[in-house]
């Protein structure tokens, strides 16, 4: 079949790789032509497992190209797919601008018949302003149907999850208009759900909500761990072995970031505000969200003291592991919050540096976990990394001015952690009886 995937943000590119892998001839389109340069002489601008092989060997078949030109891609394309990405504007809203832009440029080139289908996150009622745009300016006489089908990747397993997805979600007002996504996902052989625009579009923003809304629940109940004497792993444990709650997405920690969940939580509770329905949950599990980073930093201080003049050794600065995405990263907070404490960083992040560093001045960048930690008051796990797990913990309580860990994440155990001669402090536990 041939396709247009408009948009080779992270979601249009693996789209477009996933369809052209399973045989497809995919054009993908961005107006960036600086981007669109990179991709055609093999450079692929985001760090994914598996996606620059795909990308390569389908570029190589004549199965997936890259162009900024609308009347070349459009023209020939059974189904387009909107990727474009769809940022947060002013009050929490989604800013739909480039969808719009878009749309308008779509219409001028569309051939009869085409599916058009959203595929970024966008608030109920995009669809039927994309089909709006598309009939103002379409040229007369062009059939055309829109539908919607929300995208559900994560960033660093993207390529896997795009082929084995829990579900596709396909939004249509016209059932038999959606056969070509029909033919597109049969490859995959998953669970395809059928239902309209506006409800497809929902689903998008209740599923990232309830996991926003997971995530800062089980970090309210290590608050009260922390408080009252309790064990956030033995909770996680006891709550998750529920098959009614199941274990997903109740890994506590210094609150969840990135390119999705702040910016979806965010559009909900502005868009239900709007529809006169507040979404009063999502306003808490936002609020639970942004107190994370200063409790944090308020732990720091009850054992540390002033953290003005003590060096900190902070290990991860991705907003989670295998990405170098920092994109509403908690411990970039995290580090903007010491640095505003006049405490002196000292970072190592396996992907994120060069990212990183545009934001972050005032900070000493480290070759490695090693160097970071070398004469540190204190070393920080902000983000989960497996080679952070894997440490040679006895050179770095070694190395370090005092053998401190503060572990965001929670990814070492305390009792291996004081075998090390470290005064561990951790999430959802309380505070080491030992004084330093
Ligand atoms: C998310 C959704 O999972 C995905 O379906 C959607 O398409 C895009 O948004 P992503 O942002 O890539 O994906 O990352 P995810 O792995 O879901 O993690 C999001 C944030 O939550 C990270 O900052 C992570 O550290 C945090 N998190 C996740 C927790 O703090 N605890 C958890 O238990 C799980």
């Amino acid at each position: 079949m041939r396709v247009c995937v408009v948009g080779a943000g992270h979601v249009g590119l693996v789209t477009a790789a996933v369809f052209a892998d399973l045989g497809n001839e995919v054009v993908c389109l961005d107006t960036d032509e600086a981007k669109i340069g990179s991709l055609n002489s093999g450079d692929i601008p985001i760090f994914e497992p598996g996606l620059s092989e795909m990308i390569t060997r389908n570029q190589k078949a004549k199965r997936l190209s890259f162009t900024s030109s609308y009347p070349k891609a459009i023209p020939n394309a059974e189904t387009v797919f909107l990727a474009v990405d769809t940022p947060t504007g002013s009050n929490g809203k989604s800013d739909l601008s480039n969808l719009r832009a878009a749309a308008a440029e779509l219409a001028l080139h569309l051939d009869d018949g085409t599916l058009v289908v959203v595929k970024s996150t966008v608030p109920v009622g995009s669809g039927s302003m994309v089909r709006h745009i598309l009939q103002e300016s379409c040229p007369a006489g062009r059939r055309f149907e829109v539908a919607s089908c929300p995208e559900f990747l994560r960033e660093g397993s993207a390529v896997a999850d795009s082929l084995r997805p829990d579900r596709v979600v396909i939004g249509c007002s016209c059932p038999d208009a959606v056969a070509p996504l029909v033919r597109l996902y049969a490859p995959l052989e998953r669970p395809l759900l059928f239902m309209d625009v506006n409800s497809a579009e929902l689903v998008k923003y209740a599923a990232n909500s309830f996991l926003a809304m997971r995530i800062s629940f089980i970090n309210s109940i290590a608050d009260l761990c922390e408080e009252m004497g309790a064990d956030i792993s033995h909770v996680i444990k006891g709550i998750g072995a529920d098959t009614r709650i199941g274990g997903h997405y109740l890994s506590p920690g210094i609150g969840y970031g990135g390119s999705c969940f702040p910016k979806d939580t965010a559009a909900l509770a502005s868009s239900s505000a709007e529809a006169g329905s507040p979404f009063t949950i999502i306003e808490a599990v936002m609020e639970v969200n942004h107190q994370r980073v200063p409790r944090f930093v308020e732990r720091m201080r009850t054992v540390l003291g002033e953290l003005n003049g003590k060096t900190i050794a902070v290990l991860g600065l991705s907003f989670k592991p295998d990405t170098e995405d920092v994109r509403d990263s908690q411990a970039i907070e995290l580090v903007q919050a010491l640095l505003a404490e006049e405490s002196h960083v000292r970072a190592y992040d396996p992907a994120a540096m060069a990212v990183a560093q545009r934001l972050l001045s005032n900070v000493e960048y480290c070759a490695n976990a090693y160097e970071a930690a070398e004469k540190a008051d204190a070393l920080v796990i902000a983000t989960e990394w497996n080679e952070f797990r894997l440490l040679d913990l006895q050179r770095i309580a070694a190395s370090m001015h005092r053998p401190i860990v503060f572990d965001g994440r929670n990814i070492y155990s305390p009792s291996e952690m004081a075998d090390f001669g470290f005064h561990y402090v951790n999430v959802g536990r309380s505070l080491p009886a030992v004084s330093l």
